[in-house]
């Protein structure tokens, strides 16, 4: 019998997984340096959880089933809707802000494409509990900071929906008809909206607006005041001009480059006030590597206390494949030492350190457990290859030293430590090689 992967879901090699683990070390790094602490749920939850006010383009793709005990239950598709549950059920006495943040795979039911995966990754932080345009910012140069960290180039966008939301409400639509009309304008179908807005004057209103973009500050401002005029009566959209300005101008003041860009509406339908997202050029169609912003009522939702709440997620996948784009790379981790006893015949020999008689193969095995005892990462070969050729795989893995083990040398308490770089061999005592080796 022979079986193919799930269409969607990939196998991942040692070598990939190496590049993976260094990676997410890296955000971890970061999460860690702003005092975020990691958590993890379950990665099946109850299908509400996400068809409550995660959106459209969540529910529809969902991967659902039910228990024996007939539970619907769906594997998750994003962690947001998951923290708030948490945060509800476990955590609201904590001090705010809670700090937290998560890495784990991810199910959506789409249809696979580069950069598009039914299994994929996620590396997110939510901070929860401060109403402060300073969380936001917060945010936002956390996600700025692990991708200067990772060395990649990229564009930020920011927006508000609390903009858009404002000028939809004026028009009289409800939530429910705002979260509808923010997934078509995440999706580009700008004018399906027309379906919802009647009124010429409101649709151009809203389509221009849309339009807008500013990529320095002096431009910043300039555009945040020309918008404010132009939507001058709609008091709600007004204030969440100024609540963009706030952060905006915290960013500038700490160097972050970024894109206003009044166009971003993000897929899900819980967020309610500031938004962004980061791209990288060359990707392809699925070119955002991260999506965040704020969603204030959905703890309450969840049936918490009113709670303020901003966060993002990277799409862990698409970094990495953006790294490898702009031919970004890491230090390779190797074993250090391959222990390699010169026979793996079953005579016997006499050891000085303990007097007992050991085979020479076993008590190469001691050794390089001693080995690891101390910290060192040692490669033993089972398999029993002859002498050169395990010398020729540790030069090729990049094995710093080889301690080879003989019988002459073992009787003497001693072995052979070679420098793998220089090829220079020294007879050391079997209780000072761990000093010898650095
Ligand atoms: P999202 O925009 O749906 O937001 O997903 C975040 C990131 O996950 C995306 O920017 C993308 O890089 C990646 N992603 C999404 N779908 C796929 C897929 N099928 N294959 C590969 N990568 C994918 C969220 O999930 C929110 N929970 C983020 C958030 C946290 N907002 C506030 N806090």
């Amino acid at each position: 019998m022979k079986f193919e992967r799930p269409r969607g879901t990939r196998d991942f090699s040692p070598s990939d997984m190496e590049r993976r683990d260094y990676i997410l070390s890296q955000l971890r790094k970061v999460f860690e340096s702003y005092a975020f602490e990691r958590i993890e749920t379950p990665v099946f939850e109850h299908t509400e959880l996400f068809t409550t006010k995660s959106g459209q383009e969540i529910t529809e793709n969902l991967y659902t089933f039910k228990d024996k005990s007939g539970r619907d239950l769906c594997l998750r598709p994003e962690l947001t809707a998951s923290v708030a549950r948490m945060y509800v059920s476990e955590l609201a006495h904590m001090r705010k802000p809670v700090k937290l943040y998560y890495f784990g795979p991810m199910y959506r039911y789409e249809r696979p494409q580069k950069g598009r995966y039914r299994e994929f990754w996620q590396a997110g932080a939510e901070l929860i509990g401060v109403e402060d345009y300073g969380a936001d910012a917060e945010i936002v140069c956390l996600a700025a900071d692990c991708l200067d960290r990772l060395g990649l180039r990229y564009e930020l966008r920011l927006s508000h929906l609390g903009i858009i939301r404002g000028l939809l409400s004026d028009f009289g639509l409800s939530e429910e008809k705002q979260d509808e009309v923010l997934g078509l304008l995440d999706r580009d179908e700008l004018e399906q909206v027309g379906d919802f807005i009647r009124k010429d004057a409101e649709y151009n209103l809203l389509k221009n607006l849309m339009e807008k973009k500013s990529s320095t500050y002096k431009d910043h401002s300039k555009l945040l005041k020309t918008i404010s005029s132009e939507l001058k009566g709609y008091g709600d959209a007004i204030f969440a001009i100024g609540e963009l300005e706030k952060i905006v101008d915290l960013l500038v003041g700490q160097e972050i480059n970024f894109i206003v860009d009044l166009g971003l509406s993000r897929g899900l339908s819980y967020y309610t006030d500031f938004v962004f997202d980061v791209r990288v050029e060359g990707l392809g169609a699925q070119d955002q590597v991260c999506g965040g912003g704020r969603y204030d009522n959905l703890i309450e939702l969840f049936g918490g206390q009113p709670t303020p709440a901003v966060g993002f997620a990277f799409g862990f996948d698409r970094l990495v494949e953006a790294l490898k784009l702009q031919g970004i790379s890491f230090p390779e981790e190797t074993f250090h030492v391959a222990v390699i006893p010169t026979t793996y015949e079953e005579d016997t020999v006499k050891a000085p350190t303990n007097d007992k008689e050991y085979t020479v193969k076993d008590y190469a095995v001691k050794i390089a457990r001693n080995l690891r005892k101390e910290g060192f990462s040692v490669d033993y070969d089972v398999a029993g290859h002859k002498l050169k050729d395990q010398l020729s795989h540790a030069s090729q893995a990049g094995v710093k030293y080889a301690v080879i083990i003989g019988p002459r040398e073992l009787e003497k308490g001693k072995v052979v430590l070679r420098n793998m770089a220089t090829k220079e061999e020294k007879q050391v005592e079997i209780d000072k090689l761990p000093k010898k080796i650095h």
